[in-house]
């Protein structure tokens, strides 16, 4: 599509877009007086309009039914995580009985990595992406230490080129290709969390199978923002959260992926918890640990019913809108958002912002991470002072998610006008 520079020519976007009734379904920060332009989304989603009545359900039937509720609350607890595969099976391209929503994020890594991390002597490597966010680094590493292995001989890291931002395909092929015999798993992020590059997952997960090894995907910046296929692309496993693009409150509960090929292994390792056990004796009590011989078999806990409400507010939103649609405005999104920063470059004469996302629209999400060569920060703050909310990465980088459901083209078109006015 041809674009144009225009506050007219945004609003004509908007009028056209399938989703713009949407944004009215979420509550939009106020600064100034004045609804923000919230490009923060890839953090933390904004709070739907129906969250509070759906977590409001769940306090009075606490208060009517104490302990009952679990059974007769309107949307009795004992059953409440399985409201959640048939909202997902869309976003993550996989089968009901492959998912299950439990715990936050880092702890399903870990328990990801106790069933599909098992190093042996042959076989021990684990290839991630360099840079990976802090927390999957740190998983890792630990993991690596629990097994008593040396992490600096076992984690192989996969760097841009110098000089670059983003990691070239070849370069995870190679890595894959060139520690073959020694590899156990490879673990690497759906969506890079600081550049936005999308991996190619699916090639990724081939790889990683020919070469003996498992293959899993943390997908924090990948769910709710990049079409997912996991069932086809044979991913062993996968993890996200439910806070940044599916907009289910600060913490809110995460959700695993294991396809339905290992439900029945029962050589897998696992830790084991009673709400994983066998639905039909898990009252019995008894001792010894049966699973449920679906992805819910990995479940420890029982269910934080407050915390899922929030996420059941969001799905159905989804579900409402098409995921269809929020993908497709979420590359138009960027595009245009690509397309307000060359203009700016162009008018300044420089390439006064560099773009570090990949532009092509297999290889993006919603996310643009621009790189700011000059007064960076002071730029940044200058955003927030006039009702713009990003994010800011050291040493100066700015990260900007218009988000489909809730930001629009006109957002774009004046956060442009604000860079523009602090440039000149
Ligand atoms: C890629 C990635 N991994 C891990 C985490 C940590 O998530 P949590 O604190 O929910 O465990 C985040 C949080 O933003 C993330 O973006």
């Amino acid at each position: 599509m041809n674009f144009e520079n225009t506050l007219a020519f945004a609003q004509a976007l908007d009028k056209k877009d399938v989703l713009r009734s949407f944004r009215d379904k979420f509550y939009i920060p106020i600064i100034n007086g004045k609804e923000s332009i919230y490009f923060t989304g890839n953090s933390l989603g904004l709070q739907p309009k129906t969250t509070q009545e759906l977590i409001l359900n769940e306090l009075e039937d606490w208060a009517s039914f104490g302990v009952e509720g679990h059974h007769h609350a309107r949307n009795p607890w004992i059953r409440y995580h399985e409201w959640f595969p048939e909202y997902l099976i869309e976003i993550l391209g996989a089968k009901p009985q492959e998912i299950v929503v439990m715990n936050q994020l880092t702890v399903n890594l870990h328990l990801l990595m106790t069933t599909f991390y098992r190093p042996d002597k042959k076989r021990f490597k684990i290839i991630c992406e360099a840079k990976a966010f802090p927390s999957d680094q740190y998983a890792i590493h630990s993991q690596v230490l629990l097994h008593g292995l040396n992490p600096a001989a076992t984690i192989v890291e996969i760097s841009p080129a110098e000089g670059e931002h983003t990691i070239k395909h070849q370069e995870i092929m190679r890595a894959i290709k060139d520690n073959a015999d020694e590899l156990a798993l490879v673990l690497i992020g759906g969506v890079n969390y600081y550049s936005g590059q999308v991996f190619n997952m699916r090639d990724i997960s081939k790889a990683a199978h020919e070469a003996g090894a498992y293959c899993g995907f943390d997908l924090a910046h990948a769910v709710g923002n990049i079409p997912l296929s996991l069932h086809d692309w044979e991913a062993d496993f996968a993890c996200w959260c439910s806070y940044k693009y599916l907009n289910s409150g600060p913490g809110g509960v995460a959700g695993i992926f294991i396809h339905e090929k290992h439900h029945q292994n029962k050589s897998l390792h696992r830790l084991a918890g009673w709400w994983g056990h066998n639905k039909t004796s898990r009252f019995e009590m008894g001792k010894d640990f049966d699973p449920i011989p679906t992805a819910e078999g990995w479940q420890l806990s029982n269910t934080p019913v407050i915390s899922m409400a929030a996420h059941k507010a969001s799905l159905e939103i989804f579900a409402e809108a098409g995921i269809k649609y929020i993908f497709a405005k979420g590359i138009s999104l960027s595009n245009y958002l690509l397309f307000i920063i060359d203009e700016i470059n162009k008018a300044a004469q420089e390439k006064f912002i560099e773009i570090i996302t990949p532009r092509g629209d297999e290889e993006k999400g919603c996310q643009v991470s621009m790189l700011v060569q000059k007064n960076g920060k002071a730029i940044f703050n200058e955003l927030k002072r006039q009702g713009v909310i990003a994010d800011w990465r050291e040493p100066n980088v700015i990260r900007v998610a218009p988000v489909p459901l809730y930001n629009s083209f006109e957002d774009i078109y004046r956060f442009g006008e604000i860079i523009r006015s602090i440039a000149d």
